[in-house]
């Protein structure tokens, strides 16, 4: 880990070089786009929904010679996506056939801190992990992945992720595209680096302050892909999968595009867009309209804002790549609509709140100068209360922030109201360089004096390097306790 103690201008000069990627290699967009198989499941004896999921090792053939060495969920890359509706109780029977412990997180899911798969739920190899809630939030994308201490970013890089799609009534009731797979199209965005051998190279996760920075494109898992269009409108769920890289995804005519969906759920109204930045770990739903006939590609353009310089490179910023090609059918069903009201605007804003915190990141494994302990609670926050976190950016690089548990609404950035794509539920904010973001968030329901949830950085040589932090839900009368001994190991 020598290496990411970089620092002075030498460095930076290395650094321009070393990520210098303007323009990542066209592709073939010769492989169909995979969609990942809806996760089966069969209902207990009480009503629960159980779904079975393996974590396994295995080989997949993303290009042409060697086959790479991967981990999948029930396959040897990424993992099925599930889908549940709003009510319903949902149970898990996640093995671990892998020789070394990992866990499954639940990102975006509000549920009770041990059944939220963080670090403090690592799974042993052959073990078996079975958590169980009730889904009690609005249709939304949310997404697993494993959070095991300090590897969280090997873990996902090796291909453990998956969607994880919640339905509601509100959402079911509206016209949008939702056939999945043929207008509702789920996108598992992800740059890699492969070596000569076609493998995956770790050691590209200690090339710069940033980690891992791929110079080709997978989709699903599919390197160079195409996705045959039969409808007018088709709704793309992104998924920012990547461990670094971040996105600025728009076609390659610049045509507009509705942002209907972020990271909560929908947003109050859709937002004609030509242009939509994802960092780590976000997610957004988007419908787009295609013509009979045409070919276009969905692209990641240089960033629009804030990431000039050699800063911005170590996140991919000023790079322009291919991401999908969209090849539409001679004639085209037109069933479907995009309603101009959509979900409920967030609504903390004027509640009264109990406390306000800040956030500072900077380097790449503190927060407010402390580096995570998995033994040391951070703080506790009140069940049934408003909070105010002021987090900051007092960096030239980019960081983001995520925090379990909860979605929360982004108030203001640098003082002024949000721009459009902020205005819904977010868990994960893109942090600009220097930029100040006030987020508002109301903890409920579940309360555990002793098991936290985390809050962190989601470029994940970030987040595993120790730039995350832990915090407990407390009911009334209750004290911040103590990590039981067995989860504060390591
Ligand atoms: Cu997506 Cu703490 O993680
Ligand atoms: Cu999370
Ligand atoms: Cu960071």
């Amino acid at each position: 880990v020598g290496t990411l103690a970089l620092g002075g201008a030498g460095t930076l000069a290395y650094l321009w070089n070393a990520s210098k990627l303007d323009t990542v290699g066209e592709v073939g967009f010769d492989s169909p786009l995979a969609i990942p198989p809806l996760a089966e499941s069969e209902s207990d004896s009480s009503g629960a929904r159980v779904f079975n999921l393996e974590i396994q090792a295995g080989e997949t053939q993303f290009k042409s010679g060697r086959a790479t060495e991967t981990w999948g969920v029930n396959g040897t890359y990424l993992g099925p996506t599930i889908r549940a509706r709003r009510g319903e109780e949902v149970a898990f029977a996640i093995r671990n056939t892998l020789d070394e412990e990992t866990s499954i997180h639940w990102h975006g899911m509000h549920l009770p801190a041990v059944m939220d798969g963080g670090p403090h739920q690592a799974v042993s190899p052959g073990e078996e992990w079975a958590p169980q809630w009730t889904v009690n939030q609005p249709a939304s994308t949310l997404w697993y992945h494993p959070h095991p201490h300090g590897q969280t970013g090997r873990h996902v890089y090796q291909g453990l992720a998956g969607m994880f799609i919640i339905d509601d009534e509100e959402s079911e009731g509206m016209n949008l595209p939702s056939e999945y797979g043929v207008d509702d199209v789920p996108m598992v965005v992800q740059d890699k680096k492969f070596d000569g051998d076609n493998q995956l190279d770790d050691r590209a996760a200690f090339m710069s302050m940033q980690g891992i920075l791929g110079d080709e494109i997978l989709v699903n898992g599919t390197l160079g892909p195409y996705f045959e269009v039969t409808t007018r409108l088709v709704r793309l769920r992104l998924l920012n999968g990547s461990n670094s890289r971040l996105y600025n995804f728009g076609f390659a005519d610049d045509r507009e595009f509705s942002l209907i969906a972020t990271d909560g759920g929908l947003l109050p109204g859709p937002w004609e867009t030509d242009r939509l930045q994802l960092s780590p770990g976000e997610r957004a739903e988007i419908v787009v309209a295609f013509e009979p006939g045409e070919t276009i590609d969905l692209r990641s353009h240089p960033a629009d804002e804030g990431y000039s310089g050699p800063l911005g490179r170590l996140n991919g910023a000023e790079d322009r790549l291919d991401v999908c090609r969209f090849q539409a059918a001679e004639s085209l069903a037109d069933e479907t609509e995009v309603p101009s009201e959509l979900g409920t605007a967030p609504d903390l804003d004027g509640e009264d709140v109990a406390e306000e915190r800040s956030f500072k990141l900077s380097g790449f494994n503190s927060i407010n100068g402390d580096q995570m302990d998995m033994a040391r609670i951070d703080f506790g926050v009140r069940e049934g209360t408003v909070e105010v976190w002021e987090v900051t950016n007092a960096d030239g690089y980019m960081h983001n922030f995520h925090v379990h548990d909860v979605q929360y609404q982004v108030l203001t950035v640098d003082g002024e109201a949000p721009p459009p794509q902020l205005a819904g539920w977010k868990d994960t904010v893109q942090l600009v360089p220097q930029r100040k973001y006030r987020l508002a968030m109301r903890f409920s329901d579940y309360t555990d004096p002793n098991l936290p949830y985390m809050y962190h950085c989601h470029i994940l040589m970030h987040e595993d390097s120790g730039m995350m932090g832990q915090f407990v839900v407390l009911g009334e009368g209750e004290e911040i306790g103590q990590v039981p001994a067995t989860s504060a190991g390591h």
